[in-house]
């Protein structure tokens, strides 16, 4: 388990391409407004801490890999991003991610849920330890963030899980699929237990995005190419998604949608609506 727990703050400049691709900006609408992603190291995480300080919101980003936390940062290159090394399977560094949210940012307006991962297993290759990995990072991993956390955002703010959209059934990612179910059940029944603060609690469920990992533990660059090309033949709109339009997404339930709780949008180009291709 990890339990190291430190705060860096962006002084670079060179920001990589692909963190600064997707955001269009229209303003600083977010000045002043404080959030946490977790899960913000790479892919779509990114793309929200990026979204977020783009608009002028001070950010806590997690993730657990050094390296990848290093090259966010230098990514990034905002002193309103600051990345903090925390295992969400970890209810201890949660804790230690609490407190330390509480110093540096008081309190907080969007949270966003998002770290996750993927095994590809059939029945009979699923093993417990692989079963626990996958519940305790995407479910309990959720669960124990938002408790942990939900204490300080703010009235008025907001919570933004990351699901799947896994309407069409996927075989090999039983395990992952259970999870990411307790996860769309926790958007409502936790939406309905924070409904007295007015904290909105709502989900995002991507289908295929090309995102480095696309999601999924130790692809090899040949699957990973072959996962995008099913994704596209599964696609109705024929593509995977970027990172950009996730990121749209989550702001849109984070921010905009102040009339909406306990919903899961799917962002999957039509993938789990059975619109056909
Ligand atoms: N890409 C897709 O097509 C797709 C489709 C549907 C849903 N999703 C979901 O969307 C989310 C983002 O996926 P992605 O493809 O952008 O990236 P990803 O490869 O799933 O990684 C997401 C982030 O989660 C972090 N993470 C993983 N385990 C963690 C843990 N125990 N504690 C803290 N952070 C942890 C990773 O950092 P470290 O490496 O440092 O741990 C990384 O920053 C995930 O929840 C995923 O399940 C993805």
């Amino acid at each position: 388990m990890t339990t190291s727990h430190s705060i860096s703050t962006s002084t670079s400049t060179s920001a990589s391409a692909s963190a600064r691709q997707s955001s269009t900006v229209e303003s600083k609408a977010l000045a002043g407004r404080k959030a946490v992603v977790t899960g913000g190291t790479i892919g779509m995480g990114l793309a929200i801490v990026q979204a977020l300080t783009d608009r002028g919101a001070e950010v806590i980003y997690t993730g657990r890999n050094e390296r990848r936390l290093a090259e966010a940062q230098a990514a990034l290159g905002t002193p309103l991003a600051h990345a903090v090394h925390s295992d969400a399977t970890d209810v201890a560094a949660l804790a230690a991610l609490r407190d330390q949210v509480a110093d540096r940012l008081g309190t907080i307006d969007y949270l966003f849920v998002n770290q996750g991962t993927a095994e590809f297993q059939t029945l009979e290759e699923v093993t417990e330890e692989a079963w626990d990995r996958v519940f305790d990072v995407n479910a309990k991993g959720a669960f124990f963030t938002v408790q942990r956390l939900a204490p300080l955002v703010s009235e008025g703010g907001s919570i933004v899980f990351t699901t799947v959209s896994n309407d069409q059934i996927f075989p090999g990612l039983s395990a992952y699929s259970g999870a990411k179910e307790a996860v769309a059940a926790f958007t409502k029944v936790l939406a309905a237990e924070l409904l007295p603060r007015k904290i909105r609690v709502n989900a995002i469920a991507p289908g295929f995005i090309l995102t480095p990992t696309m999601g999924v533990a130790e692809l090899t660059d040949k699957q990973r190419a072959e996962f995008i090309e099913q994704g596209n033949a599964s696609t109705p709109m024929g593509r995977g998604g970027t990172v950009a339009e996730i990121a749209a997404a989550a702001l849109y339930l984070a921010v905009d949608a102040t009339f909406t709780t306990g919903v899961e949008l799917p962002v999957d180009g039509g993938f789990g609506q059975g619109i056909g291709g």
